[in-house]
């Protein structure tokens, strides 16, 4: 059995790599039909080795696919997810947009797998913020042995996640400033090369940013807890591809460093690599670039708090934050409802 697949965003940085997976997966599918704006109707596109024809987003008739994977920013799957929902295909959306909406189920294949059942409702799956997912996948062992009261956590994230010109911006920034040259800052409001920027996503009536409080909403909702503490900052770092976690946790009951490295050990998605050594520990550019699963080090008993935890977490923000976790919740979708 096969399934006819629109990738909307096609272009972008997830959208390419939502393509990629399909094809490397060996997800199966029928006819592949690869959507984006008006401006780029009629470019091609890679969908594994072979290439594939952009087509107009706003003429595409949704009844021809049965599964939609929107990568096209939060506007866009406003007005056309709800349509293709109600054309019949199941819609994985990976914007902000319907996180939120207790209607609408928001997955972590390796966490909450049963709540894709929800997707009837209005056949829209939200896929989660990249710093949520890589966060949650490392966590969910630990929550469920010990329990988890309250997450402090401090984020560095690649301009990969803001989208391709944020790639091109920290690109051109470092080669104009190496010479000699000033940088103009189109993309972030200041220059991001060499530099480090405490803001992602707007600022919000309490002071923190909404990819702050995206971390504390949605960790709340897929862990389906709604007294989890969350406490983050959000750190944009001149990182092309990786983001990376210093997660500091409080359990409910005492678990030690070894016990964590266990568990972690056997845990769906995640690859421990703790070694207190120089390089035993996973980076952006030399571990997760280009991987699937999330990686876990630095794991220490806090020695300021009895129940706390520290964990340094990273993952490839647009596979496993993006496109990977988009790609495996149509997995889940096909094997277990179409
Ligand atoms: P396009 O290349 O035609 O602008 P990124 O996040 O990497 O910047 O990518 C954004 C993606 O969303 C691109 O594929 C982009 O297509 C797509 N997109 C942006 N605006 C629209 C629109 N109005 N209709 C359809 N797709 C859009």
């Amino acid at each position: 059995k096969t399934f006819d697949v629109a990738v909307v965003g096609a272009t972008g940085a997830v959208g390419e790599t939502m393509l990629g997976i399909l094809a490397e997966r060996k997800f199966p599918v029928g006819k592949i039909y690869a959507l984006a704006s008006s401006r780029s109707a009629g470019n091609t596109v890679l969908f594994g080795s072979k290439s594939v024809v952009v087509e107009d987003l706003a003429e595409f008739d949704f009844s021809k696919v049965q599964i939609a994977l929107f990568s096209a920013g939060g506007s866009i799957s406003a007005e056309y997810a709800p349509k293709a929902g109600a054309a019949g295909c199941v819609v994985i959306d990976n914007t902000s947009h319907f996180r939120y909406d207790p209607e609408i189920p928001l997955v972590v294949p390796e966490v909450n797998p049963a709540a894709v059942a929800d997707y009837k409702k209005h056949n829209i799956i939200a896929n989660p913020n990249c710093s949520t997912i890589q966060m949650l996948v490392a966590l969910k062992p630990i929550y469920d042995a010990v329990g988890i009261t309250r997450i402090n956590v401090a984020t560095y994230q690649a301009v990969s996640g803001t989208g391709k010109e944020a790639v091109n911006e920290l690109a051109g920034q470092t080669a104009k400033l190496l010479n000699g040259q000033p940088a103009e800052a189109e993309v972030y409001p200041t220059q991001i090369a060499f530099n480090v920027l405490p803001h992602i996503d707007v600022f919000q009536d309490n002071g923190y940013t909404k990819e702050e409080m995206k971390m504390v909403w949605e960790t709340q909702k897929i862990f389906g807890d709604a007294e989890i503490k969350v406490n983050p900052t959000c750190v944009r770092v001149p990182v092309f591809y990786g983001h990376s976690e210093a997660v500091h946790i409080e359990t409910r009951t005492k678990i030690t460093a070894d016990e964590v490295r266990s568990l972690l050990q056997k845990a769906p998605g995640v690859e421990l690599m703790d070694e207190r050594q120089d390089g035993g520990y996973p980076t952006p550019v030399k571990q997760a670039c280009g991987h699937d699963p999330v990686y876990v080090g630095r794991i220490r008993e806090d020695i300021s708090c009895d129940l706390g935890l520290n964990l340094w977490v990273v993952a490839d923000n647009v596979r496993k934050g993006a496109a990977l976790n988009s790609v495996q919740i149509a997995e889940i979708l096909i094997k277990d409802y179409l």
